[in-house]
């Protein structure tokens, strides 16, 4: 854990580069480092970025990012080269984040230790600053604060390089119109997860279901809204009020978005309470225990011992606008082998906050993300072997 550490001074980078022409897309593989306390410190992560996004929305800010480069916990990393020539870094994979950002030299006493050398703006060919709108001839500062520090400096625009090997290494551009990846399980640390950007991000998989994106009004944050119109569990809709996941039109409040940055799934309360209860309805052979001191969820049952397998569950069922996503029950139980602690994956949202479908539950799904479209795609797939 890397509690103040995470304070530094950066700059932020917003991508400037085309996608080669002729290119078929970009491979980039992903990878999720592995913890044995999967439980606690992947919703200590998700709170930080709740606090985040909850400053960022009072104070009007317009960027959000994740904070830490503590890289053990549940986001999935991908290798970015910065600039010319190209320096790669590990960076996480966030959708729910409309900003890039790094280190960079000249840093005071202010940067954290990190493995690679600092990048180095004024050593790029193709760096260069942008100008706010408000202030043609200066440079754009932002100070993006966080739960546990914050993050501040100027925006510009670089060239981005793709994938770990010379032989994978394509110029990409992340705002091409589409883009697809598939999450391996997730306590799978020796698996590699996929993130395809451009022309190969396609959906060929048998049982693809399309739901388009909602529009939010708010400027302030960008996200991924979908529209979300029910829950089952099992064969049981749960009696959830029909505007619990809607998005208010005027200020921009409610909605769900999907987030391969954040790892539990957060539901507006209306809508966790009913599946709290669904769950705790099914499972009638283990007792409950009152593990949110080490988990920070609040349903969790205590296995007997910690080789003891948990009941089956039966799917979980999002039913969004056009099409259901079928989520298995090991991807809203989660297991902690350690303890026998065996808990639902989900949680409340925070007032204010939009729903979160977190990327524990969508594991081994592959998942597209079309903007020319204005879709979301998303099929079974064995992302293992993708
Ligand atoms: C960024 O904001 C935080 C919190 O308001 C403040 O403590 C910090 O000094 C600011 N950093 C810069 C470089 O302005
Ligand atoms: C991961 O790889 C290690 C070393 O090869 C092996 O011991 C372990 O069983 C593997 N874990 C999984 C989940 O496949
Ligand atoms: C899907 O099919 C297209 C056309 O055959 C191919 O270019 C693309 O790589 C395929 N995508 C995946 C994810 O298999
Ligand atoms: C939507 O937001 C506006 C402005 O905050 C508020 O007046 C209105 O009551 C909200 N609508 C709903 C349905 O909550
Ligand atoms: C959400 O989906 C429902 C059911 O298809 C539809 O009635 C509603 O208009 C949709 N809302 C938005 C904001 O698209």
């Amino acid at each position: 854990m890397t509690p103040m550490a995470s304070i530094a001074v950066l700059i932020s980078l917003v991508a400037c580069a085309t996608l080669a022409s002729g290119a078929a897309g970009v491979r980039v593989e992903l990878t999720r480092a592995h913890s044995s306390r999967l439980v606690g410190d992947a919703l200590r992560r998700d709170m930080q970025r709740h606090s985040a996004r909850r400053l960022a929305a009072s104070s009007g800010d317009t960027v959000s990012a994740p904070v830490s480069k503590d890289t053990d916990m549940g986001e999935y990393l991908m290798t970015l080269a910065i600039g010319t020539p190209p320096l790669s870094y590990p960076a996480i994979a966030d959708t729910g984040s409309d900003l890039i950002w790094t280190q960079c030299a000249p840093c005071s006493d202010q940067c954290f230790q990190q493995p690679t050398p600092l990048y180095n703006p004024a050593s790029s060919t193709t760096f260069s600053p942008v100008t706010c709108d408000t202030t043609p001839s200066k440079l754009c500062p932002y100070n993006q604060t966080y739960g546990i520090g914050w993050t501040a400096g100027i925006l510009g625009s670089e060239t981005f390089t793709f994938g770990s090997s010379a032989a994978d290494q394509t110029r990409g551009q992340p705002v091409a119109d589409k883009f697809s990846y598939c999450l391996t399980t997730f306590q799978d640390s020796n698996s590699t997860s996929t993130l395809l950007l451009g022309p190969s991000a396609s959906l060929n998989d048998t049982g693809v279901g399309s739901t388009p994106f909602v529009t939010s009004p708010a400027q302030a944050l960008t996200h991924y809204y979908v529209n979300l119109t029910g829950i089952s569990v099992g064969t049981t809709a749960l009696s959830i009020p029909a505007d619990a996941f809607s998005l208010n039109d005027t200020d921009g409040t409610g909605g769900l978005v999907i987030d391969s940055g954040t790892t539990f799934t957060y539901l507006v309360d209306a809508a966790y309470q009913q599946v709290r209860a669904a769950v705790l309805s099914l499972v009638t052979t283990l007792p409950t225990t009152d593990a949110s001191a080490e988990t920070g969820l609040d349903l969790c049952f205590a296995l007997p011992s910690s080789t003891s397998a948990p009941p089956a569950m039966p799917s979980m069922t999002l039913h969004f606008d056009g099409a259901d996503m079928v989520i298995p029950g090991d991807s809203y139980m989660i297991l902690e082998p350690d303890s026998g602690l065996w808990c639902l994956a989900m949680q409340t949202s925070i007032s204010g906050l939009p729903s979160i479908l977190g990327n524990y539950h969508q594991q081994n799904m592959h998942i597209l993300y079309d903007l020319g479209q204005e879709m979301l795609s998303f099929a079974p797939a064995n992302c293992g072997t993708f």
